[in-house]
């Protein structure tokens, strides 16, 4: 193999990275993903363990991960060899890179469909279609795109193309700015859009459903999806954090950033799941109808308010935006390591890589239509079982993992070098992950698998023999480049 390139493209400020680090973990997971969860788990007691677990797991989780990247200097793959190497573990951890590029291309593969439902709602919102729309012609509406495979398939592929575009022109050119500008916006609307929901007459309705928590409905399963968004919605696990800091310079505080991330993420997701909740119970609507429940709500609100029109449109402009900006950070791991280790260009990387993700979305195009009763793990269609297996299995794993490195391996100095933060502090970041994150991974993790089935304990099976098989040769020497 050809001479191995470290990360160089360093941001252009502490600043810079915060914002594109927010700018990768607000996106669909929070104005999209979060409020459906919350509904099918039942609201109150599944935010809270969801909060837990972004207190608890996803801060530390998060702060290594950048931690791991600054440190290692490269893409997820060659930063976990090149510290394996540096502190006598084994080159096997850089498998857990490989988890991590591997689960970001699969988690692509949905979100870019995804995306397009909303570039989808964008042109129609332009076009008047949602003026004075009824809660039931909005369902109508969603149900009338969630039929027709082409329509998916156009709009994902050009999700797609957007992306495709953005990352082969790398990071820096245009990204940087167009988060700086979108975010602040994307902002704004949710506070118009809080603004109306107080007006419906629900909104108390919608505080109660999300903060009363009656423990009696919640189930391993909806803590272990509790757990599973809190990495998704992050952006940790997987090696986007690990990209982003390898880009960072040495001088920037991972402590401030972190904290910055999961506020602006955590708040994002709140507000989201304020103003549908009230469209929703304002309207007769069902809290649990999965998916669609975004798409089938707001259309309503944006209807009925002074400017709708206006504001609408914008909405949907600024989660498209905000999906790009996650998109790309979902395939970034995977074209830096294409570049740094394989030595195939970004420009090229990105268009094969791009085009086997495409390929796999057609799946998830399918899990709405065609394919509604095929199933694959358990009784999920394609794009719930990819769901399942990236958010709710390689996620956590990764997310452990990482934490264990972090704890374990890493000399206390190293460690230290990258994480700003003083006595007791430190101290009590570190038994966090040495104890309190990887355990309270596994617990979730096993619980929820007793209560499901035998494809999904199989895979969970291979996968504890596969994180044992990495934990043993932590033990042993070595290392070279992979
Ligand atoms: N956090 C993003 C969202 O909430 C999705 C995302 C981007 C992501 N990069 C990631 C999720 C890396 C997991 C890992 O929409």
């Amino acid at each position: 193999m050809g001479q191995l390139k470290l990360s160089t493209d360093a941001w252009s400020s502490q600043t810079v990275f915060i914002l594109a680090a927010v700018g990768s973990a607000v996106g669909l997971g929070n104005l999209w993903k979060f409020p459906y969860i919350t509904g099918e788990n039942g609201g109150g007691a599944f935010v809270l363990v969801y909060l837990a677990c972004v207190l608890l797991i996803g801060i530390p989780v998060l702060m290594s991960e950048i931690a791991l990247g600054r440190a290692g200097k490269a893409n997820p793959v060659q930063a976990m060899s090149n510290l394996a190497r540096e502190n006598g573990a084994s080159r096997l951890w850089a498998l857990l890179g490989l988890n991590g590029v591997l689960a970001g291309a699969l988690i692509l593969s949905f979100y870019t469909v995804i995306a397009g439902w909303a570039v989808s709602y964008f042109v129609q919102s332009i076009s008047g279609a949602f003026v004075d729309i009824t809660a039931s012609e909005a369902g109508t509406h969603f149900e009338g795109l969630m039929a027709s495979p082409y329509e998916l398939l156009f709009w994902h592929t050009v999700v797609s193309l957007a992306t495709i575009y953005i990352v082969s022109k790398g990071v820096k050119q245009g990204l940087e700015k167009a988060i700086s500008l979108m975010l602040p916006a994307l902002l704004l609307i949710l506070l118009v859009l809080l603004g109306y929901a107080t007006t419906t007459g629900a909104f108390g309705q919608s505080f109660n459903f999300l903060f009363a928590a009656d423990f009696s409905k919640l189930t391993w399963e909806s803590v272990l999806i509790a757990m599973g968004h809190a990495f998704f919605t992050l952006s940790i696990g997987l090696g986007t954090m690990m990209v982003y800091g390898s880009y960072l310079s040495k001088k920037g505080s991972i402590v401030k950033a972190s904290l910055w991330i999961a506020f602006a993420d955590t708040a994002i997701a709140l507000i989201a799941g304020l103003v549908i909740f009230s469209i929703v119970f304002a309207n007769g609507l069902e809290a649990g109808s999965g998916p669609g429940l975004l798409f089938e709500t707001l259309p309503v609100a944006f209807g009925q308010m002074a400017g709708g029109w206006f504001f609408g449109t914008l909405f949907f402009a600024l989660v498209v935006m905000a999906a790009l900006s996650s998109a790309i950070s979902l395939i970034e791991p995977v074209v830096s390591w294409f570049d740094q280790n394989w030595g195939i260009k970004r420009e090229k990387a990105v268009w094969i890589l791009g085009g086997i993700i495409w390929t796999l979305g057609v799946g998830t195009v399918l899990s709405f239509n065609a394919w509604q009763d095929v199933h694959f793990l358990g009784e999920r269609t394609f794009f719930g079982s990819v769901d399942y297996l990236t958010s709710y299995i390689m996620l956590p794993l990764g997310g452990l993992l990482m934490a264990v490195f972090m704890a374990w391996v890493m000399k206390k100095d190293q460690v230290q070098a990258q994480i700003d933060l003083k006595a007791p502090w430190i101290n009590w970041l570190l038994l966090d992950l040495k104890w309190l994150a990887p355990v309270a991974v596994l617990v979730v993790f096993s619980s929820s698998l007793v209560e499901s089935d035998s494809v999904i304990w199989m895979i969970a099976l291979s996968l504890s023999v596969y994180a044992i098989y990495v934990w043993n040769a932590l033990k042993k020497e070595g290392g070279e480049k992979i």
